[in-house]
């Protein structure tokens, strides 16, 4: 029945009107927010294209991991800078790495917060890439072993959640066979799954120290242009035991999420990376977007496109507008 018996108007008149028939809702409970690990004490480091978020050492991580509890934020996904980098990506498995310590702190002193892992080897390695260097490129098959280490060290410190982020193929598999074999089938895979060589990880790489020394990572992430392999990626890491699925970047990527939606009945998380972050901060403080409204539009976006879980810089903020 169109006009003038039908005026969509009539809903949108009031805010308890609009209150009423809102299809999207968002929740701190949703919203995971990253941290940036260092070595030392008492550091707590602002990141210059970052607004508002730090590189910390752990005891000023376990004080933020108690704020974000207290705001009802889901949880923290924790990236480390270790002491020394090299070939090997020694630090991203050494049971006593930044990351490890961490996790044991936060478990200390944040009980219940949940701890989910980014595993990943380029803030380890001397060059910057996720794994190791054979003839120019990443190779996949030994870098698994690293990714394995890595996860089972992560559970062994008590994190609840490991999150492989660095795209090589057969790296959920890995990880399941480590966990499982040595009695950690109860931790969950969060697989970054369909994970693409985005331009907008640049503010990230200052934050974690991972920039490629040579090169870039796009013959392991995937191409932007390719919807219908981020399906395949999805349903490969789903077949290799991921309990859950990430697209990323989130806005860029908005049609992903919401395919990924419909095929898919598992959990989907959604990365607003670095790069989605510093350009409505940078914008909001040229006057040029309301920082509040940019904030709680890009989200609401993302979860309306189908993803229930965002990792996003703009949890506390977005938390404190919520409560
Ligand atoms: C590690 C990793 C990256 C991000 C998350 N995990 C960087 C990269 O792949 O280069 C990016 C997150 C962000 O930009 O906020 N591989």
């Amino acid at each position: 029945m169109p006009f003038p018996i039908q005026r969509l108007r009539r809903l949108r008149a009031t805010e308890a009107m609009r209150s009423l028939v809102r299809e999207t809702h968002l929740d701190p409970a949703q919203f995971i927010l990253p941290l940036f690990v260092v070595p030392g004490e008492g550091i707590k480091r602002e990141i210059s294209s970052m607004p508002g978020n730090y590189q910390m050492s752990v005891d000023q991580v376990v004080i933020e991991c108690a704020e974000v509890q207290a705001l009802g934020i889901g949880g923290v996904i924790l990236f480390g800078l270790p002491e020394t980098k090299d070939e090997m990506a020694s630090g991203a498995y050494d049971e006593n790495g930044i990351v490890q310590r961490a996790i044991r702190a936060i478990r200390r002193e944040a009980p219940g917060l949940l701890i989910v892992t980014d595993v990943c080897n380029c803030e380890y390695t001397s060059h910057g890439h996720c794994g190791y260097i054979k003839d120019g490129d990443v190779d996949n098959d030994t870098t698994l072993q690293w990714l394995a280490k890595s996860a089972l060290s992560h559970a062994r410190a008590g994190a609840d959640i490991v999150a492989p982020s660095d795209m090589m193929d057969g790296r959920v598999w890995a990880i399941r066979q480590a966990l499982d074999v040595n009695g950690f089938e109860k931790v969950p895979i969060l697989a970054y799954a369909a994970k693409f060589a985005s331009s907008f990880y640049g503010p990230f790489r200052e934050a974690a120290d991972s920039a490629p020394a040579f090169g870039d990572r796009r013959s392991y992430q995937m191409d932007p242009a390719n919807g219908r392999e981020a399906m395949l990626e999805i349903a490969l890491d789903l077949q290799e035991g991921a309990d859950m699925i990430m697209v990323k970047p989130a806005m860029p990527y908005l049609d992903l999420i919401s395919q990924a939606r419909q095929r898919f009945d598992v959990p989907i998380a959604a990365y607003q990376v670095s790069g989605e972050f510093s350009m409505i901060m940078a914008a909001a403080r040229n006057g040029w977007l309301d920082h509040d409204r940019a904030m709680m539009e890009s989200l609401t976006s993302i979860t309306r496109a189908g993803a229930r879980i965002i990792l996003t810089y703009f949890a506390k903020p977005a938390a404190r507008l919520l409560a």
